[in-house]
């Protein structure tokens, strides 16, 4: 199901609400003064306003699934995304009679192909209302009602007992964490003992050095571009998870294991040949963009719009760069257990 592009933005009330929403983020959090440690303290404002403003931009140009995979030659993008999901499916050995939290789970699309592909209940937590609206629309149309329910609340704080959980995964979405310690002691809380994580975190690689200046831009451009207080080295990952009371028993970066493929980048800068990811290339998104520019001076999408496109195109090509120099990835898996008898 595919979204349209006179769908985007189609229940905002009032386009002025729009624009002023995007001024009022783009104000309170391009600050550099307030820097890193006011977004990490506004953290669900941050990231929720942010995500109430892209999600529809999103699903246009992206799908359901609002993350990156690794793609073999001659595999589709729908394929390699969900190969992905279901890669954690696998190593958590999911099934039925099983219970899962998928943290930060966006519009849903990982949780439902979790669920379909190992027959798993699976809990979507997440903190935005728009979101998840749409998530109980399109679980509902993909008739998984009966395996998949939302939660709405902070990952940090998750509103669930101690030991509910028989495994816990997260798509790119602990890279949102204000506190690295935090998320991944919570995550420890919800699990049963014995129990394993899996995790795709973002991170900023080896190859990252925190003296280049030309480094230290496209760090700050990924994170203010989608949302994050902060993106971290895997060692501070490791250590966090370690920190939490789990064992970490696998913490490496996909990208360098994978078979000569097509990088997880390449959907942002492609040619737009391909139909199937016109919308998400380079030419693609320049027309998108156009055609929102004619849209918004005609009042046919709120003022503010072509601005949040202007963000995400900006925010693509820098993406871009920190994959082609290969400082930054967004698949550094972890996957960890809570010991049987947790000490403390
Ligand atoms: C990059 S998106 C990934 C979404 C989803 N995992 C997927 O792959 O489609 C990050 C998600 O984390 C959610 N998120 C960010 N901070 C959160 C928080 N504090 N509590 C709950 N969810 C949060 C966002 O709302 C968004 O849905």
């Amino acid at each position: 199901m595919t979204s349209k592009l006179t769908d985007i933005l189609k229940d905002a009330k009032s386009g002025d609400e729009v624009a002023s929403r995007v001024r009022d983020w783009e104000r309170r959090f391009s600050d550099t003064a307030r820097g890193r440690e006011g977004r990490a303290a506004d953290y669900q404002d941050y990231e929720n306003i942010y995500y109430d403003l892209v999600t529809d931009l999103f699903e246009y140009g992206w799908g359901k699934s609002f993350h990156f995979a690794p793609r073999a030659a001659g595999e589709s993008f729908a394929a390699s995304l969900a190969r992905h999901e279901r890669y954690l499916a696998h190593r958590l050995q999911l099934g039925p009679d099983m219970l899962a939290a998928d943290l930060g789970c966006g519009v849903g699309g990982p949780t439902r192909e979790v669920a379909r592909f190992s027959g798993a209940r699976i809990v979507g937590v997440n903190n935005n209302a728009y979101q998840l609206k749409r998530a109980a629309e399109l679980t509902e149309a993909a008739h998984l009602s009966h395996l998949v329910e939302y939660l709405k609340c902070d990952f940090m704080n998750v509103d669930a007992p101690d030991n509910t959980f028989d495994a816990i995964y997260s798509v790119e979405s602990t890279c949102c964490a204000p506190d690295k310690a935090g998320i991944y002691r919570e995550a420890f809380r919800l699990l049963k003992p014995g129990k394993c994580l899996a995790v795709y975190e973002w991170c900023m690689t080896d190859r990252f050095d925190a003296d280049n200046p030309d480094h230290r831009r496209i760090k700050a451009e990924v994170e203010y571009g989608n949302a994050m207080p902060n993106i971290a080295r895997p060692q501070e990952v490791d250590d966090a998870v370690r920190q939490a009371g789990f064992d970490l028993i696998e913490a490496r970066d996909m990208e360098p294991d994978l078979p000569p493929g097509i990088p997880w980048y390449e959907p942002l800068v492609g040619t737009g040949l391909s139909f199937a990811r016109v919308r998400s290339s380079t030419s693609g998104r320049r027309l998108t963009h156009a055609t929102l520019w004619l849209l918004e001076r005609l009042r046919l999408v709120p003022r503010g719009t072509t601005r949040i496109s202007s963000l995400l195109n900006c925010t693509a090509v820098v993406m871009a760069e920190a994959g082609r120099l290969r400082i930054f990835t967004p698949m550094y898996f972890v996957y960890a257990r809570k010991p049987e008898c947790p000490e403390g």
